[in-house]
């Protein structure tokens, strides 16, 4: 590792301290189960503001199912309060709840085992994001990067953008959450929610644990733009060719694929650095098929970077084909998805009504003593 390399490391390591990381499937189950006195919950969240891509799938998503099926306490939010803070026509929303509950049951998150639910069908959600608005400043929100790359582009800022990390603190202490699967763009609202326990706990007595911060490899929690390498993938991203979502074709793929910005480098080489765009689709290559960086290069050592583009494309088309037909299934069973949200938000209604009587209780709204 060259020096700039290892201050680099160092500096992640800082900025992260207190996140806990996502290098091995194994150490990472483990690290879910060790927690300190409070009884272990993963909690995370999704916005239905379109359809899931890759960078959702493997930063987030396929994350929740593995530790879900590794037996871990396991709980997924359709964040619809926090889609709203930009606008939304209703009835693409409406539909979009659909289409998201139908894809993370597609995606394997089984409502057997893990409370899968809308956010707005709990209103605790939004009564404790009141209490903790009240415990934040202004400084320390107008302060996070998401705020400010969203409020940037904008001539009037909704309140809604500039509160909504305080909601997600809600969503996660609302369950007394202590560990919280994200990508990488989320770790600066976690470290709010850290935060907020603090300052809570030390004037109210414990009442929520810490959630840690579970953040994959930097690669992976972070999968890139196709068309620039720069950015993050990302569903607000106004070019649909910047990303690969679950339910595109197989044609859709090979012209996405065919079309993703690399450089003048004809070599198929691993360097996420020095080649963020072509080390993107091996990333994606690698998540997908299970082979190292390493053995796709050698693997590819006879294609330019415009074949391999294609062989890519067909490896990511078989992959998401089953997950695609399954969402199109569950999508004509309307009863059925009702059903699963119903049932998530009655067993997540249990849960927040304990949490909110305590809050209620400790801030002085109820008489109980
Ligand atoms: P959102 O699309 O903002 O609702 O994000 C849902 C989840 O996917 C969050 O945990 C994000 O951190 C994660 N995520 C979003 N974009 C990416 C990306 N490009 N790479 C990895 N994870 C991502
Ligand atoms: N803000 C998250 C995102 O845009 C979604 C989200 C809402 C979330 N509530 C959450 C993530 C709670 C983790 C925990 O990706």
């Amino acid at each position: 590792m060259n020096s700039s390399n290892f201050t680099k490391t160092i500096f992640e390591c800082m900025r992260l301290k207190s996140l806990c990381f996502w290098p091995l499937r194994k150490s990472f189950c483990s690290e879910v189960h060790r927690t300190d006195s409070w009884p272990q919950r993963v909690f995370s969240g999704i916005q239905p503001t379109g359809a899931i891509h890759l960078g959702n799938y493997f930063g987030a998503v396929a994350r929740w199912r593995e530790l879900q099926d590794g037996g871990a306490n396991t709980m997924c939010c359709i964040a619809d309060l926090h889609s709203i803070t930009l606008p939304q026509e209703p009835l693409q929303l409406k539909k979009n709840i659909y289409q998201m509950t139908a894809t993370l049951l597609a995606c394997g998150i089984d409502p057997e085992k893990t409370i899968l639910f809308q956010q707005s069908q709990v209103p605790q959600h939004a009564e404790l994001c009141w209490v903790l608005a009240c415990h934040s400043t202004m400084a320390r929100l107008a302060h996070l990067p998401q705020f400010r790359e969203k409020s940037a582009s904008l001539k009037e800022v909704p309140v809604g953008i500039y509160v909504y990390p305080v909601l997600q603190a809600a969503d996660i202490l609302l369950y007394r959450s202590t560990h919280v699967p994200v990508g990488e763009d989320q770790v600066q609202h976690l470290q709010l929610a850290q935060q907020l326990v603090k300052t809570f706990n030390n004037r109210y007595g414990p009442t929520f644990p810490s959630p840690k911060a579970i953040v994959g490899d930097h690669t992976v929690s972070r999968l890139r733009s196709l068309r620039d390498p720069q950015k993050k993938m990302s569903k607000s991203d106004a070019d649909p060719r910047s990303r690969i979502e679950l339910m595109d074709s197989p044609a859709d793929i090979r012209e996405k694929c065919k079309k993703a910005v690399t450089d003048f480098t004809s070599a198929v080489t691993f360097n996420p650095v020095s080649r963020p765009g072509v080390s993107n689709l091996i990333t994606i290559h690698s998540l997908l098929s299970g082979l190292s960086p390493e053995d796709i290069c050698r693997d590819s050592s006879g294609l330019d970077t415009g074949r391999y583009k294609l062989v890519v494309a067909e490896v990511i088309a078989k992959n998401i084909a089953p997950i695609r037909e399954k969402v199109i299934h569950i999508m004509s069973k309307h009863q059925y998805l009702d059903d699963v949200l119903e049932s998530g938000a009655e067993k997540a209604v249990r849960i927040a009504r304990e949490t909110w009587n305590d809050v209620k209780n400790k801030v002085g709204f109820t008489y109980l003593l």
